[in-house]
């Protein structure tokens, strides 16, 4: 069974702008109890929480900032005091830098994205995690990777594209480790008309600063992206359906099939020239097993 959010309070990490945004919305639309819309950027989550209480919901804004462990951990707390255990966590915040190759990126911008698009996802998932896993409730935690989770859409986002893959990697192990009253699941969406064309504009002063990236490519963004509404319904309606893997858009999955056939082609080569591999493997897989027993 999938993601229950009727009645239930709800987290949205990011969800003062974009896909967060429609995250919130959507859940408060399918009857969440309460939506905490919680990001870095105070008054966008205050906006949306507005939103969501004109339409006769009920809900609160929250400064939190994912790359801050100790602070996730206080938020988890206070929500779940103020509310109860959340039924669904989207740990959604995410940034982009200025595309560019990566031998020539600024090595703050690769930092920075990676502090928040991986470890500001584990932080996301450890605090909240930990209070549904230690409770009775089914909860569910769903982490916003990429299409750039999959494969590699395009050159030129080095450090995003490790990062995506890394919430990826990171939820296939989560699954395997929460007990079964918990759920997991990642979003992968193509590109969506956002602000994360931007989002240079939130950089801290030690990862550069705050600039204004092209807007040409906002308004490209704008014009070819997928609505965040329709990323937030699909993704509402995977997680109810008990999805792990919820893509959006159907194209990227050319991007994941060349991924798949490189790695068939690469293992097939080596298979031909060594089978005792086979053994190999049977033998760590019951050295773990015996650890884990
Ligand atoms: N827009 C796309 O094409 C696209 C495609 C695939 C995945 N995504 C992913 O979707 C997620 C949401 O991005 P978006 O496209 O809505 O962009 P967006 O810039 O419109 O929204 C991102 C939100 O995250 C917040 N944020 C940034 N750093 C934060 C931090 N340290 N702590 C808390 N909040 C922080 C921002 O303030 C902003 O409100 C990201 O993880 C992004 O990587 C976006």
């Amino acid at each position: 069974m999938g993601a229950q959010v009727q009645g239930r309070p709800v987290v949205v990490t990011g969800g003062g702008s974009g896909i967060g945004a429609a995250l919130a919305l959507e859940a408060a639309g399918r009857g969440a109890g309460h939506v905490a819309v919680a990001d870095v950027d105070f008054e966008g989550a205050q906006a949306v929480a507005e939103s969501i209480a004109a339409q006769g919901g009920s809900a609160a804004a929250h400064r939190c900032d994912v790359t801050d462990s100790a602070g996730m951990e206080d938020l988890a707390q206070a929500i779940a005091a103020e509310q109860g255990v959340p039924g669904l966590v989207c740990a959604n915040a995410g940034v982009m830098s200025a595309m560019a190759p990566l031998l020539d990126a600024a090595s703050s911008d690769a930092e920075w994205v990676v502090r928040v698009n991986v470890l500001g996802t584990i932080n996301t998932l450890q605090s909240f995690g930990r209070l549904m896993a230690a409770g009775q409730e089914q909860g569910w935690l769903m982490a916003t990777g990429s299409e750039h989770s999959v494969g590699v859409p395009h050159a030129n986002s080095g450090a995003y594209t490790a990062s995506k893959h890394a919430v990826l990697g990171m939820c296939d192990v989560l699954r395997a480790e929460l007990p079964d009253h918990v759920g997991v699941s990642v979003v992968c969406p193509g590109l969506t008309a956002s602000l994360l064309w931007n989002a240079t504009r939130q950089r801290p002063d030690h990862y550069g600063g705050s600039t204004d990236n092209d807007p040409g490519a906002g308004a490209f963004m704008e014009q070819m992206g997928m609505s965040a509404e329709t990323v937030a319904q699909r993704a509402f309606d995977g997680i109810a359906a008990g999805h792990f893997l919820i893509p959006t858009h159907y194209h990227a999955r050319a991007y994941a099939e060349q991924r798949a056939e490189d790695m068939a082609e690469a293992y097939d080569r080596l298979s031909e020239i060594d089978t005792a591999d086979y053994d190999l493997n049977r033998t760590v897989t019951q050295f773990l097993e015996q650890l884990t027993d």
